[in-house]
């Protein structure tokens, strides 16, 4: 009867909109979310009235993406496949969670969504949405409809009246998604793995070889660790990253090219730039380097690449991701400091690392210099003894 639309304003969902109306006889209440993607709003707003719509939903959940999202997943330094760092990954379960409460909100059954049948989105959505509301109806337009080239829905907008002014910025012909931690682009010319992304399809930074030729250093305070302050200036979470981005991409860092495997089982072909991520990645192993025990760290590394694919894959709201979270938060009370950093032509170099409350560097036990006491080097002999007794006894049988 009633269906929430995750709404942009774009050509593709305003044809959703349409298309739920006529196919379902449903009424469409519409949600469009400022993540940080850098448009206006109001024209989605606008849009929306224009075809109709009765209850339309605009919410800037910047900060709360940041603070309850970002975050958390960048105090895992989460990567997938050695590389990507899940900026669209991260967003959907939001996204899913607002579209539940809207629909309870307004007395909705079902949601629908904008994401093919062939990408990961899809399954982010709905597995969110699932979890939230287990009796939730989902439409996904691109499973059921033959609108399946652009030719087709620029045909479906004209017969139904549906503006088309998609004139809001660079037309760009990739597949793109955007938001305060990254921007992807998929599609077009990408589709051949060989073939370099051309220059001027990345929009948030300059080319490494385009950068300043002098550095430039940055100062991230860190606690519990979060970053929550840049140079001396606290800011909140969303300020913070946005911060981070307009510096990062003025020295070129943080673009990736990148093949991977999406859940449903293809090999796609992405490029990425997270500038801010990129810094804040080195910046938060570097305090942890400092303040965390050695198995605490390790066992967190090991964990990763798990806690990666629960989020690639869509499972945030999976109790075995709230576990993992539970673990990871446990592990950054002491998480605490000042990590210094020099930007250079795409690379984020460490300078210096400080914690007055939480080191656990001891000089006097690491220098090369008389330690005075501090460390017993003969203790060393018995400790590699004993690590090496199951080899020796081995090769004593000529194993
Ligand atoms: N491949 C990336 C991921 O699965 C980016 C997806 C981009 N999504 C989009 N609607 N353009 O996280
Ligand atoms: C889509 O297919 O809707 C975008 C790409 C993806 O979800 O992986």
């Amino acid at each position: 009867k009633k269906v929430v639309l995750a709404y942009s304003g774009g050509l593709d969902t305003s044809v959703i909109l349409k298309w739920l109306e006529d196919t379902y006889g449903c009424e469409v209440v519409t949600f469009t979310a400022d993540i940080g993607q850098g448009e206006e709003l109001e024209p989605a707003r606008a849009k929306a009235q224009a075809m109709g719509v009765q209850e339309i939903y605009i919410d800037d959940l910047r900060e709360e993406f940041v603070r309850d999202f970002v975050f958390p997943m960048f105090r895992a330094n989460t990567v997938y496949e050695g590389e990507y760092l899940l900026g669209t990954s991260i967003a959907r379960p939001l996204i899913a969670k607002r579209l539940i409460e809207i629909a309870n909100e307004t007395g909705a059954d079902a949601i629908s969504h904008g994401a093919t049948g062939k990408g990961n989105d899809q399954v982010r959505f709905e597995l969110g949405a699932y979890a939230l509301k287990p009796g939730v109806k989902v439409i996904a337009p691109w499973r059921e409809w033959d609108l399946n080239s652009r030719e087709k829905l620029l045909a479906y907008a004209e017969q139904h009246q549906i503006p088309v002014d998609m004139k809001r910025g660079k037309k760009s012909p990739y597949s793109m998604d955007a938001n305060l931690l990254h921007i992807s682009y998929e599609g077009n010319q990408l589709e051949d793995p060989w073939c370099e992304a051309e220059e001027d399809m990345w929009r948030w930074t300059v080319s490494p070889e385009a950068a300043p030729d002098a550095p430039e250093y940055l100062e991230i305070q860190f606690a519990g660790g979060d970053p929550v302050a840049l140079n001396g200036e606290s800011l909140s979470p969303a300020t913070l990253l946005e911060r981070l981005n307009q510096i990062g991409g003025r020295h070129g860092i943080g673009r990736l090219d990148l093949v991977e495997n999406r859940y449903v089982g293809m090999k796609s072909r992405g490029c990425y730039e997270t500038p801010g991520g990129t810094i804040l990645l080195k910046a938060h192993r570097a305090i942890e380097s400092l303040t965390l025990d050695r198995e605490a760290a390790h066992l967190k590394d090991e964990l990763m690449p798990r806690y990666a694919s629960l989020i690639y894959n869509g499972y945030w709201w999976s109790p075995e991701r709230q576990m993992l979270q539970a673990l990871i938060d446990a592990s950054q009370v002491h998480v605490n400091g000042l990590v210094r950093l020099k930007l250079y032509k795409g690379n984020v170099i460490v300078a210096g690392r400080q914690s007055q409350s939480d080191s656990l560097f001891d000089t006097h036990i690491a220098t090369f210099e008389d330690d005075a006491g501090a460390y017993d080097q003969k203790d060393a002999e018995g400790f590699i003894k004993l690590n090496a007794l199951r080899m020796r006894i081995a090769a004593q049988r000529g194993r």
